[in-house]
């Protein structure tokens, strides 16, 4: 996710801003920012790329530029991660306002920014960005021209007209002893100096100037502002409800621990970040009224996606697991004819194309090879090219005809957890939004969905809390050598993940594969050493599923069963088990995939490996 930074106080503030914003860069940004106020004139270097370059460009400056710009003592900067505008100078924060007066700073996204966009034009405002800040930044300056009001109450009036989540602050050469700070669904935390404030999305750029921090709650802002020579803070609602300066924590955490959140590694911040990125992926695309999916990245499609005739998805590794996941949910829901590629293999397939023939592929990164030839190859085929991907302005973002971006943020890890879940949720909900579109799902049973999908985050809460049961598991099966990991239907390609999880994290040698499968040959391994991980969720194939687990017990086996909650039968016939939240079919293999994770996790922590980084992996494959 993206940073931001302010200060205000006694001291010159850019380098407490760069400094700043170095401590954030572990969060993962694609440009980065700063505006100083100097003397009623702002200072604005902003830059795609990194951190790095404004430092550079701020020590090229000569001493008359540096007198002039440098000064200020009140100031913000920002490292984006893209949201709406590819990665460039002219979408990089901090952006102005039309007038030049108000400079602004935002994490998080403005999902009704469009319609505020068209209003504003027509009022004659010009937009250098493609963002939704910068929208933000020119209603605030028209609230605040047409009511006449301070840059806190503009501020103030503008967030009411908003939807979405944002972090924001803003400074205005009007007001150029005041800085605003408001929150809703972005984090942000206001380091108390003596007479001086730090700001910034976490506590890693305060700690050092301060150990006192204030957190604002949702949907509360905070004015900062200097009245005879001394700096005051006010926190009041976005509703105009005052509100008393809460409680002043003092920070006991040292820095590399904030960078991964307190957690010890960044996969555990990340398994444990799902409830957040799930609704992050569903954020302002679920239409329950109308039983509707909204994919604004698809819109110029329709026509074609409502005749299409036949889908490929193409991933690697995890993505590609979530592809089968996908393929099930497409085929079910839309009735269009999917099928599973590895993208390696797709692009040297010499087969005929179907008619009006579609490809997605999907990708965390957007810069894997084997998928982006097989975009290639099915772009030669004039196939429709469509993506399923995380970070904003990547190669298979630009390369691709239509796209849905995950929003999670970046994913640091190199094992991917919160972005396979964010996929999964991707393609149920694509698999929805063609059904309806294709007239093959029916109003009620999406809604039906789309209720249980609003549901998930609280769901996967729940199976976190119970994270202490799967880190005892962990403890008992960390000297295994091999392991199974089986379902059906869905669960088929969650099995393929679980595996692949442990491999990557732990180094045992693992194995995803078709409950079904195993009596054709694979049950030849079984044996007292051998565990087996099954997936059998009360389903419509959970009866065959038990039958699996007592093939596998019958030979002598070790079963862990991940089934419902509340289900006891597998008590007595498996020789552990891990319950997930009761919900519908379609939707369990993203509820199981979050165990699956923290066995991987627990697992490779007793067995000392480095994992974050396993050996002999990159978080993105850039070659063939
Ligand atoms: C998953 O944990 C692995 N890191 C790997 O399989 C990964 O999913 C694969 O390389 C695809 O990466 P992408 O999603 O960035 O294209
Ligand atoms: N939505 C804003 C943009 O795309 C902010 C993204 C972020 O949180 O960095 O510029």
């Amino acid at each position: 996710m993206c940073g931001i930074v302010g200060y205000i106080g006694k001291k010159e503030a850019w380098p407490i801003l760069i400094k700043g914003l170095e401590r954030l860069e572990y969060r993962g940004y694609d440009s980065a920012g700063i505006a100083l106020m100097n003397d009623r004139a702002f200072f604005v270097c902003k830059k795609k790329g990194k951190v790095v370059e404004l430092s550079k460009f701020i020590k090229n400056l000569n001493k008359e530029e540096i007198k002039k710009n440098l000064s200020g003592k009140i100031g913000i900067a920002h490292t984006r991660w893209a949201t709406h505008g590819i990665p460039s100078d002219s979408n990089a924060h901090p952006h102005l306002s039309n007038d030049g007066t108000i400079a602004i700073v935002h994490n998080g996204i403005i999902e009704n920014y469009l319609s505020i966009k068209k209003i504003l034009i027509n009022k004659g405002y010009k937009f250098k960005s493609d963002t939704d800040t910068e929208v933000l930044a020119n209603l605030i300056e028209d609230v605040k021209k047409h009511a006449k009001v301070s840059i806190d109450e503009a501020v103030r009036l503008a967030l009411n007209e908003v939807n979405g989540a944002y972090a924001i602050l803003v400074i205005s050469k009007e007001e150029p002893d005041t800085m605003v700070i408001a929150k809703l669904g972005s984090p942000v935390v206001i380091g108390v100096g003596k007479n001086e404030f730090f700001i910034a999305s976490d506590a890693t750029p305060i700690i050092e100037h301060t150990k006192k921090v204030i957190y604002l709650e949702d949907g509360e802002m905070a004015v900062i502002n200097n009245k005879n020579k001394k700096f005051n803070l006010k926190i009041k609602t976005i509703t105009d409800k005052t509100v008393k300066i809460p409680y002043i924590h003092q920070l006991k955490i040292k820095i590399e621990e904030l960078e991964k959140g307190g957690f010890p590694h960044f996969m555990l911040k990340e398994i444990f970040e799902q409830p957040e990125s799930l609704r992050n992926t569903m954020r302002g695309r679920i239409v329950l009224e109308k039983g509707n999916v909204k994919f604004g990245g698809l819109e110029k499609f329709k026509k074609e996606l409502e005749n299409l005739n036949h889908l490929t998805i193409v991933g690697m590794g995890t993505a590609r697991f979530a592809g089968l996941i996908g393929e099930y949910a497409i085929e079910e829901l839309s009735g269009i004819r999917t099928k599973v590629e590895y993208g390696s293999e797709f692009t040297y397939r010499d087969v005929a194309t179907p008619y009006r023939a579609g490809l997605i592929a999907i990708s965390q990164s957007g810069e894997t090879a084997d998928t982006l030839n097989a975009i290639k190859k099915a772009k030669r085929d004039k196939m429709l090219t469509l993506g399923v991907v995380n970070v904003i302005g990547s190669t298979i973002a630009r390369e691709v005809d239509a796209g849905i971006y995950n929003h999670i943020g970046p994913e640091t890890a190199v094992a991917s957890t919160k972005a396979s879940t964010s996929q999964v949720l991707l393609l149920i909900m694509l698999a929805i939004y063609l059904g309806r579109m294709r007239g093959n799902l029916s109003k009620n049973k999406s809604q039906e969905i789309l209720k249980e999908i609003e549901k998930l985050p609280a769901l996967v809460e729940i199976i976190l809390k119970n994270s202490k049961h799967i880190k005892q598991l962990a403890k008992k099966y960390k000297k295994s050598e091999n392991f199974f990991f089986l379902g059906r239907k869905y669960n088929t390609g969650a099995a393929m993940e679980g595996a692949l999880k442990l491999k990557e994290c732990s180094y045992i040698h693992a194995e995803g594969c078709n409950s079904a499968e195993l009596k054709h040959g694979p049950i030849s391994l079984i044996d007292k050493d051998f565990p087996s991980l099954v997936i059998a969720p009360i389903d419509s194939m959970y009866e065959k599923n038990k039958s699996h687990i007592q093939e596998i017990k019958a030979r002598g086996g070790i079963v862990i069963a991940l089934t419902t909650e509340g289900n006891k039968e597998l008590n007595n016939i498996a020789d552990d088990v891990i319950y997930i939240p009761k919900t519908l079919e379609i939707l369990t293999p993203i509820l199981a995939f979050v165990p699956m994770q923290l066995l991987a996790y627990y697992i490779s922590v007793e067995r000392g490996n480095d994992v974050d980084k396993p050996r002999n992996l990159a978080k993105s494959v850039t070659v063939e």
